[in-house]
């Protein structure tokens, strides 16, 4: 039976973007994954990894999937198709991480979900599976009905989009917790308690104080 699940495109073939295809291919979504070059050079890697994913450009990623998740390093940016993106849901589990990015004098004045959604100006884009780190991903994920199951956060500017995403993050064994518009992205920022949790959403309620009740 065709699946009517959307279909998942995942931009980043590294720890947390082969993670999380595996999780959305366990929860019977269509997965197409892409590193930063042709898809043979991650062919094999992601048959060993995560069966039943399909190994592609980024371009034939963007193409066949409803919603694109971005995981590759935050300073790649500017090397994500920005017209292609056009009219997509993209999900941004990007972290700025010096060691990794380098100096990026531009979020200074912004969050790094804001930068994003300015280069990709005709995509919408939502924060979200961010701030817990890849392996707590892979061990944490649980089924709905557990106890002490994990959450995480998203952030987004439009409430069907975060609607959606918080679908997907259930699905793939995590309580949603929508925090606010993009903008309270900053709140899962490195440097902040929320980077690197994985804690219960009740748990993110009492870290985000200040902007859930
Ligand atoms: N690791 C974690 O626990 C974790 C948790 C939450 C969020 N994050 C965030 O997720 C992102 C990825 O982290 P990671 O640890 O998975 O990094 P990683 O293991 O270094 O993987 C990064 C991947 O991105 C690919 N890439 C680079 N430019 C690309 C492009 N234009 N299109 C498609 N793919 C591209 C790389 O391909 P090549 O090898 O071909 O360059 C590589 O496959 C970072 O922003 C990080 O802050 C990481």
């Amino acid at each position: 039976m065709k699946s009517h699940r959307p279909v998942i495109g995942i931009l980043g073939a590294g720890k947390l973007g082969t993670v999380l295809a595996q999780l959305f291919i366990k929860a019977n979504y269509p997965v197409y994954i892409a590193g930063s070059g042709d898809a043979t050079k991650i062919a094999l890697s992601i048959k060993i990894l995560t069966p039943g994913a399909i190994a592609v450009s980024a371009s034939e990623a963007i193409a066949q999937a409803d919603v694109i998740l971005l995981a590759l390093p935050l300073s790649k940016y500017k090397t994500l198709p920005a017209k292609l993106l056009k009219g997509k849901l993209v999900v941004d589990a990007m972290n700025y991480w010096w060691e990794v990015d380098g100096n990026m004098p531009e979020l200074k004045s912004t969050t790094s979900s804001e930068m994003v959604q300015a280069y990709l100006k005709g995509a919408r884009v939502v924060k979200a599976l961010s701030h817990m780190g890849y392996h707590n991903v892979f061990d944490d994920n649980r089924p709905h009905d557990s106890l002490d199951r994990k959450a995480i956060a998203i952030a987004g500017d439009n409430s069907a989009d975060t609607a959606l995403v918080s679908k997907l993050v259930d699905d793939i064994g995590f309580d949603p917790v929508t925090i606010g518009r993009l903008s309270a992205g900053k709140f899962l920022e490195p440097g902040n308690p929320m980077f690197g949790a994985s804690v219960t959403a009740s748990d993110i309620h009492n870290l985000l104080p200040s902007i859930l009740e």
